[in-house]
């Protein structure tokens, strides 16, 4: 499937591109979807009868139910947002807090599924952070004693975006339905899951997950909030588009996705999303899953092998994605990464990723080098990376 994947991503050309999980590279399918926008339909979705007004509203809720189908949700649930933080925030600003309400999330997190319920805080909402070992696996009793009837929401990551470990997410969800509180709600960040492993939100049991359509070949500045039950969620912005009808003293919000995308949207990327959606299913998820599987093998037996290198999370190829985080003795993530690119033109992601909470549990001040592959890597770039891995690891 390659050589045809490869000729969508012509920016390939002459770099290795390992650093996925920041941002994906965009095919030209993608490319065109937003430019046909511009070229050929460039108009405003849902606010007038004209003919480019017709055509432009009809594709952007296509793109909205492509993305549902995407995850096995149903049409109206999915909103746009423009990356997962923005979608994260809007559960944390969307919810009534109470003081004394509790929050359980986990140690894995990325600053955006952390930082949100952080700051809530300074409305008397306890946070309870459940501990990984240090491989990023959870035992599900942990999360047992975390949870009472004070439990108001679980956030957990679906998989790390430091250590490419998978979450049990169903068990978790079934703690959290049990132990915690009556009307408990389960946020699932799924920024590096959704693009990378087949997800179905029925089958994952949760109220909300979160996810960035640049993560998943679609345009930067695209983003995802499923919502189980959206008229139990405020909006965070109110304004044009999302409302049924307004009285100089009061308002009907709109149903489905509408009520939370007040304001024109990014119409050409999420018509570009829809089109990365239709890009990914033509290749097959499962498909996109097991070629990555071994991509990750080939990484992960390279990289152990090397000396003075320590490679970091589970082994196991079956709870973990193509997200290889490692340090080398001597030197500093940062300066392997600018010698990766000098040496072969290899790309990857280096520091704290994010995640300084979890960089201090596993002792790791300077972070690590993280090399993240999608489905437009080969075994012959892979080939290289660990070549070049070696030679630095040599003159160290
Ligand atoms: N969340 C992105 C990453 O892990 C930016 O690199």
């Amino acid at each position: 499937m390659n050589e045809r994947i490869r000729a969508d991503f012509p920016i390939l050309k002459d770099i290795i591109y390992m650093d996925s999980a920041a941002t994906s590279l965009t095919p030209e399918p993608v490319l065109e979807a937003v430019l046909s926008y511009y070229r050929e339909y460039n108009a405003n979705v849902g606010r007038g009868v004209h003919r480019l007004s017709q055509v432009v509203s009809q594709k952007y809720k296509d793109a909205h139910r492509k993305v549902a189908g995407f995850i096995g949700a149903n049409e109206g649930e999915v909103i746009f947002t423009k990356n997962t933080t923005e979608a994260i925030n809007m559960v944390a600003y969307g919810l009534n807090w109470a003081k004394g309400d509790e929050i359980v999330t986990t140690l894995l997190e990325h600053h955006s599924n952390f930082l949100p319920w952080l700051r809530l805080k300074e409305k008397g909402v306890h946070l309870k952070i459940v501990k990984p070992n240090k491989a990023g696996l959870f035992e599900l009793s942990d999360f047992e004693p975390a949870m009472s009837d004070r439990t108001r929401l679980v956030a957990v990551t679906q998989v790390s975006n430091v250590l490419g470990t998978i979450s049990p997410i169903k068990e978790i969800s079934a703690i959290c339905k049990e132990k915690g509180g009556e009307d408990s709600l389960f946020l699932v960040d799924g920024a590096q899951s959704a693009p990378h492993i087949p997800v179905d939100v029925g089958e994952l049991g949760c109220d909300f997950i979160a996810f960035s359509g640049h993560k998943m070949l679609g345009p930067t500045g695209t983003g995802v909030l499923w919502v189980k039950n959206p008229n139990e969620l405020e909006p965070t912005l109110f304004g044009g588009g999302m409302i049924e009808s307004v009285s100089k003293d009061d308002y009907t919000l709109a149903g489905g996705y509408e009520r939370f995308e007040a304001g024109t949207p990014h119409i050409a990327g999420g018509i570009g999303l829809g089109r990365a959606v239709d890009y990914l299913k033509e290749v097959g998820t499962g498909e996109i899953r097991d070629y990555e599987e071994r991509l990750a093998k080939k990484l992960l037996e390279g990289l152990q092998s090397i000396e003075k290198v320590q490679v970091y999370g589970s082994t196991n190829l079956n709870e973990r994605i193509g997200v290889i985080s490692f340090t080398m003795t001597g030197l500093h993530p940062h300066e392997i990464a600018l010698m990766l690119d000098e040496a072969s033109d290899i790309l990857v992601r280096s520091g704290h990723h994010c995640c300084m909470p979890l960089m201090d549990y596993l002792g790791l001040k300077d972070g690590t080098v993280r090399a993240s592959v999608y489905l437009y890597n080969t075994e012959g770039e892979v080939d290289t990376f660990l070549e070049t891995v070696e030679r630095i690891a040599k003159v160290v």
